[in-house]
């Protein structure tokens, strides 16, 4: 039987019902240890930003905390989030392309250390707020470096009609939007955002967004004297699914882009003192894994069938992205896998389907099929869909199990219904 953190996944299906989020919370342990250790430089300051969209519940925001990480939210949702675990708002960064006044007054009064600005009219919008405040909030500008990192077109957020941030072609707006928090007392700008996309498996990827950058902000002291302290590089580092994924490990990650950055501060004599980066999938993906009971077989003409109770209500990246999934049946891990089963869901949907066409031992009902890397954008874009309920979150470590959100009910699921 398989075991997580420590503990047997058949007890976590009886004692929590599946579908079920399963963390092992040693491997989110170290994977924060490891970001905290080595992403650091000798000649500048760095900053990980953990960008809770990935996965965010107040026990993730505590681990993040203890490790000693600051946060990027893009939501009030994520944000009240960091504010019920007591979240040190001087280390929170607030993203969002569209964040509505009701959002800026919460962050302002939270006392958010540094928002994204994401476009001139936000700009506008803050430069107005912030007249009513008594203390500072540092501002970075989110801009579009026009890069393309080569991976599935949803999750490119960098090419030049991107909805996010001012593109580096918009010259005159950036330096205008740059002129607004200059004249602003309350406002002190540190510098410029970029995110190039998510799973990345090209350091080229990053080493031609830090030249751009560095490039772009030499440009704006030569031409304009605007005189920048702070880069943040976003996040995109990529997680392992299956065997076909090769990440860049950590160390060369965080080596190559702190070295290149020293290097284009050299070498065009600019003074960039800090750096951030904004690592989610890569930091809870791999952690996580979701616990399925087997139902229905079925076989068509071509294709073997399983159905799990599950499927696109709590993982919808293989529908939306056509993401590859590892799964095993945790119930027969010596058992040899010699059928071809389809995986699929219990939605109305025929696009439900978890993984096509993979190896498993044959399966019975009352099996308990495992998917894994589901720690990022899982529980984090499930939906209700069908009126299924919510599955629950345990985090396991050394033999003991924490139910860090609990499954919904159907009574939740009506909760908010009124009688009229
Ligand atoms: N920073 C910014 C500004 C972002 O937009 C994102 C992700 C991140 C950081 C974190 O990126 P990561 O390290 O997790 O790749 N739902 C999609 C991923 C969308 C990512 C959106 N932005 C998925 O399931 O693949």
């Amino acid at each position: 039987m398989l075991e997580i953190g420590g503990v047997r996944v058949d007890t976590l299906a009886k004692t929590y019902k599946t579908p079920l989020f399963v963390y092992d919370e040693d491997q989110l342990r170290s994977r924060l240890q490891e970001f905290a250790t080595l992403f650091r430089s000798h000649t500048m300051e760095t900053g990980i930003l953990y960008a809770s969209k990935a996965f965010s519940c107040k026990a993730m925001l505590r681990l993040v905390k203890e490790y000693g990480l600051c946060l990027d939210v893009v939501s009030g949702g994520e944000l009240y989030t960091a504010k019920a675990v007591d979240f040190d708002m001087s280390k929170v960064y607030f993203h969002g392309n569209n964040k509505s006044k009701d959002e800026l007054e919460m962050a302002m009064a939270y006392g958010v250390g540094t928002i994204i600005v994401d476009n001139l009219m936000e700009a506008q919008m803050l430069h107005e707020m912030s007249q009513t405040i008594d203390h500072t909030i540092h501002v970075l500008l989110r801009v579009n470096p026009g890069i393309d990192a080569h991976t599935h077109k949803y999750i490119v957020t960098g090419h030049v009609d991107s909805k996010f941030g001012i593109s580096l072609l918009q010259e005159k707006e950036l330096v205008e939007v740059i002129k607004t928090f200059d004249e602003d007392e309350h406002l002190s700008f540190d510098g410029l955002h970029a995110h190039i996309g998510s799973q990345i498996f090209d350091k080229n990827a990053f080493v031609a967004e830090i030249e751009k950058m560095f490039g772009f902000i030499k440009h704006l002291e030569d031409t304009y004297d605007i005189h920048l302290n702070t880069l943040d590089l976003g996040g995109g580092f990529a997680a392992t699914y299956t065997s076909e994924d090769h990440p860049i490990p950590l160390d060369e990650v965080c080596t190559t882009i702190l070295s290149h950055c020293e290097k284009q501060n050299q070498a065009l004599g600019l003074s960039i003192q800090k750096i951030l980066i904004e690592p989610g999938r890569s930091v809870v993906a791999e952690a996580g894994s979701t616990l399925y009971t087997v139902g229905f077989m079925k076989q068509t003409p071509n294709k073997n069938y399983v159905f799990v109770d599950g499927g696109m209500a709590d993982n919808i990246r293989p529908a939306l992205y056509q993401a590859k999934y590892n799964a095993d049946i945790a119930n027969k891990m010596e058992a040899p896998k010699d059928t071809i089963y389809t995986v699929a869901g219990k939605a109305c949907e025929s696009g439900d389907i978890l993984i096509e066409g993979i190896a498993l031992p044959k399966c019975e009902p009352g099996d308990l099929l495992i998917t894994y890397t589901t720690g990022a954008y899982g529980y984090a874009m499930a939906s209700h869909y069908n009126k299924n309920p919510l599955p629950g979150v345990v985090f396991c470590r050394q033999g003991k199990v924490r139910e860090v959100i609990r499954r919904e009910s159907y009574a939740h699921l009506i909760d908010l219904e009124t009688d009229e």
